[in-house]
């Protein structure tokens, strides 16, 4: 996500005059442009956001850090265990992609969908470049998954659902492909109360992660309605407008 938020409304495109499909061709061109960022010549503050976050990055490819847009650490909460298999929902340069696979070892998977090819691009070139070969990057719309039904133990997510415009989708998608028990856990922005409107518009609020957000509530309820049970807010603490939250929930164990 990125810290700034517009108050002008200077930008030409009103959120509520685009289709879902047009504003996801909106989050795609903002994250193509954060998937071309270097750090070789530009500032580390997306590394030294990933640090603030409690990332432990030792080992872990450069190229995925300096395009971190995270607000979390979703990966600390999923107390991930050896063998196990895990889906990160729009998995980006693929930082917490990188760290489940470690976690998770030769004999788990990691799974990383995202819709932006540039992102799937540098993601996929550092995990062949370091030589890991249980991860992989799919294309894909986390409100459409492409991964089959009841074959993940986990799903984490970075501050990505609240750019997806049908949540509702993205929560029952989650809960088709995790098996009976399986946990979610993840990062996002959530708000307190309404934003006034004329941030909401803004499609630059949207795609840094404000404009698309939801009153915790609404989004509590969500998970709850996709058939979650045992949710909670582990953790939140106020970020520009919005509110960084850490949620967790499980999928009811079979009968
Ligand atoms: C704010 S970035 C977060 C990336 C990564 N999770 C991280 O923490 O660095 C949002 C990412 O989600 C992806 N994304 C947004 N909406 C998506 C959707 N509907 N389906 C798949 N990927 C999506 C974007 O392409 C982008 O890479």
């Amino acid at each position: 996500m990125d810290n700034i938020v517009d108050e002008t409304m200077t930008e030409q495109k009103h959120v509520s005059h685009l289709t879902d499909d047009e504003i996801k061709e909106e989050v795609k061109k903002t994250y193509s442009k954060i998937a071309k960022v270097s750090s070789c010549c530009g500032p580390s503050s997306r590394k030294d956001l990933a640090l603030t976050f409690g990332y432990e990055i030792e080992g872990i490819p450069d190229s995925a850090t300096e395009s971190f847009a995270g607000c979390g650490n979703p990966v600390a909460l999923a107390s991930l265990k050896e063998s196990e298999i895990v889906v990160d929902l729009g998995s980006g340069a693929g930082l917490d992609a990188f760290i489940a696979a470690r976690k998770v070892g030769e004999t788990g998977r990691v799974i990383g969908i995202d819709m932006t090819p540039d992102m799937l691009a540098k993601s996929r070139a550092a995990a062949e470049r370091a030589g890991i070969t249980n991860i992989e990057f799919r294309e894909g719309d986390i409100e459409q998954l492409p991964v089959e039904d009841n074959s993940v133990d986990v799903i984490i997510s970075n501050c990505v659902i609240n750019l997806a415009p049908n949540k509702s989708k993205v929560f029952e998608e989650a809960f088709r492909v995790l098996r009976p028990g399986g946990r979610l856990a993840v990062s996002d922005i959530v708000l307190d109360k309404e934003l006034p409107g004329h941030i909401r518009e803004s499609i630059g609020n949207y795609t840094g992660c404000l404009g698309g957000a939801i009153l915790e509530e609404d989004y509590l309820h969500l998970i709850e309605e996709a058939g979650f049970e045992r949710i909670e807010v582990v953790d939140r603490a106020v970020f520009n407008l919005g509110v960084s939250a850490k949620i967790s929930a499980y999928k009811p164990e079979a009968n």
